[in-house]
């Protein structure tokens, strides 16, 4: 199964109808369609993208699927849009990250490890006691390893903290790195 598959398959299993859920990374919009369907028209999700070009192709992709009314699009970085999130927005049921750059654009507008972090530190913040944060990485691009390695540092800290971690890694390879994916939630109450 692709990790985006698998991603697709915990995300059905975690939210319902009326939750709030975020996409860190818009994109094209594939994960805020899903989880737009998913939390229904009483639901509400977030979709950031720091670029125009990826909210305007995830606006594009609601509104066929007419599910444009139950997302809020946000043109920002999302270090920011996170931490105003955490301060405001009710507890996310679902944070979803898909790291790297828009598939057929501009390649130099890619998620950099600062912010990266900034964000994943905001959505623990964010996520619900009972939510679920997931960080899918690219290794092949340029920054992207680094990035990686970043996250996973992220990652063992916070399993370190009582978080529960799962990670599907297949191994790096130094031609065609594959991509790895890192599913997180906070430590069961009373834990
Ligand atoms: C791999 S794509 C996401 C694909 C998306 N999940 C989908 O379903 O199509 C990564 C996206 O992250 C966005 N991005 C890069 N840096 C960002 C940042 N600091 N804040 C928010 N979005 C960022 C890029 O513009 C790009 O659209």
């Amino acid at each position: 199964m692709r990790l985006t598959e698998h991603v697709h398959k915990r995300l059905k299993a975690r939210v319902r109808s009326g939750d709030f859920a975020v996409d860190a990374t818009g994109g094209n919009g594939h994960d805020s369609l899903l989880l737009a369907e998913l939390v229904g028209a009483c639901g509400r999700v977030c979709s950031i993208d720091i670029q125009a070009a990826a909210i305007g192709a995830t606006r594009k992709r609601l509104r066929e699927a007419d599910c444009l009314k139950q997302v809020q699009l946000i043109e920002e970085n999302h270090a920011t849009a996170l931490a105003t999130l955490a301060e405001a927005a009710p507890r996310a049921t679902a944070i979803v990250f898909n790291l790297g750059y828009l598939p057929g654009s501009d390649k130099a507008v890619q998620t950099d490890t600062a912010n990266t972090l900034t964000a994943l530190d905001a959505s623990a913040a964010l996520l619900a006691p009972d939510g679920l944060l997931a960080v899918t990485a690219y290794r092949g691009h340029s920054g992207g390893q680094l990035e990686s390695e970043a996250v996973a540092q992220w990652m063992h800290k916070k399993e370190a903290a009582g978080w529960i971690l799962e990670c599907h890694d297949p191994g790096f390879r130094e031609r065609h790195p594959p991509p790895v994916l890192w599913l997180i939630s906070p430590p069961a109450p009373g834990d």
